[in-house]
């Protein structure tokens, strides 16, 4: 049964912004693949998970990874990868019983979305989570001061809500992964030169202002830009192989230097993404975005 299961793809189980689908190509193109065969790397850490793209392409195609630790400051997204890897039938159970009441409605669906977000707020179960962003608006996912959940409902026919299938699959290929709720610089004590890791952190904000024209929890403004770099630095001092994604500034701003003045010794090579998770037509298009490594 389990054998039959393994074979259907693990792939990200919530839409979540920055998810890097649409990267996997070129990232992968860039990992340090004599040291992953030779089995000089055998840890895979990533300390900005999200919806995880990187780490579910990453740990199907390389069997020689054999640890697994993942972080994200997100407790609602942790604590959903945490069930699924520890407790899949129940969360498949009860999140097939929210897709079959929400399909069965032909009225009321509204309703009944704002109903399962205000027990959410009050339970935060990682069914409801699911449930939560695969039928809300452009699945969002953000929460006001009180740590509210408040993002709209959506407007979908017959949303996918359920994909037990794939649920299975992401439970199997976590069994070897470790998932931690933590700012990024607590993944430091799994980090050694047999690691290979990931980053891919919130974007840095467009302009100085840009950060705090919203309420985010989990803003990321300069000043953690500026620790990452410095968090690089030293993991690249212990001998650990590391890719780091973020947008180019230069998208926005041509005379701004910031990856270049602060990841000097790296290597910063620029690519082409459609930005993502932006209902406005003008902000899709191309833009660029960097990847860079210490190898
Ligand atoms: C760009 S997303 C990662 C997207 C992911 N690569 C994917 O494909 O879905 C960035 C993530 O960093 C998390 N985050 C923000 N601040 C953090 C911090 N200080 N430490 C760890 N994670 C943080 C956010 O909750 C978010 O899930």
């Amino acid at each position: 049964m389990r054998n039959t299961l393994f074979a259907i793809r693990a792939k990200p189980f919530l839409k979540w912004a920055g998810g890097k689908t649409q990267l996997l190509s070129k990232i992968d193109r860039r990992l340090p693949k004599e040291d992953i065969r030779t089995g000089q790397i055998d840890t895979y850490v990533e300390p900005f998970v999200g919806g995880g793209a990187v780490f579910f392409h990453i740990s199907q195609k390389y069997s020689e990874f054999k640890h697994f630790f993942l972080f994200d400051i997100n407790k609602d997204l942790v604590n959903c990868f945490n069930q699924i890897k520890t407790d899949v039938e129940t969360l498949i159970s009860e999140l097939s019983f929210l897709e079959a009441e929400f399909l069965r409605k032909r009225s009321g669906r509204k309703d009944f979305y704002y109903e399962i977000r205000n027990r959410f707020n009050a339970d935060r179960s990682p069914a409801k989570l699911i449930f939560l962003n695969k039928t809300c608006y452009n699945g969002l996912y953000r929460v006001n001061r009180k740590d509210e959940f408040n993002v709209p409902s959506g407007d979908y026919k017959k949303p996918t809500i359920c994909d037990e299938d794939n649920l299975r699959s992401v439970s199997g290929v976590l069994q070897n992964a470790e998932i931690i709720c933590g700012d990024f610089t607590e993944s430091k004590q799994y980090i050694s030169n047999h690691s290979f890791v990931y980053f891919d952190p919130p974007y840095r904000p467009l302009s100085p202002t840009a950060s705090f024209t919203s309420y985010s929890k989990d803003n990321f403004p300069e000043q953690d830009q500026i620790r990452l770099a410095e968090f690089c630095k030293c993991i690249n001092a212990n001998g650990a192989k590391f890719l780091l994604s973020n947008s180019d500034p230069k998208n926005e701003n041509p005379a701004d230097h910031f990856f270049e003045d602060h990841y000097k010794p790296f290597a910063i090579d620029m690519v082409k993404a459609a930005r993502f998770i932006n209902c406005k037509a003008a902000g899709r298009g191309q833009i660029n975005e960097l990847l860079i490594t210490n190898y």
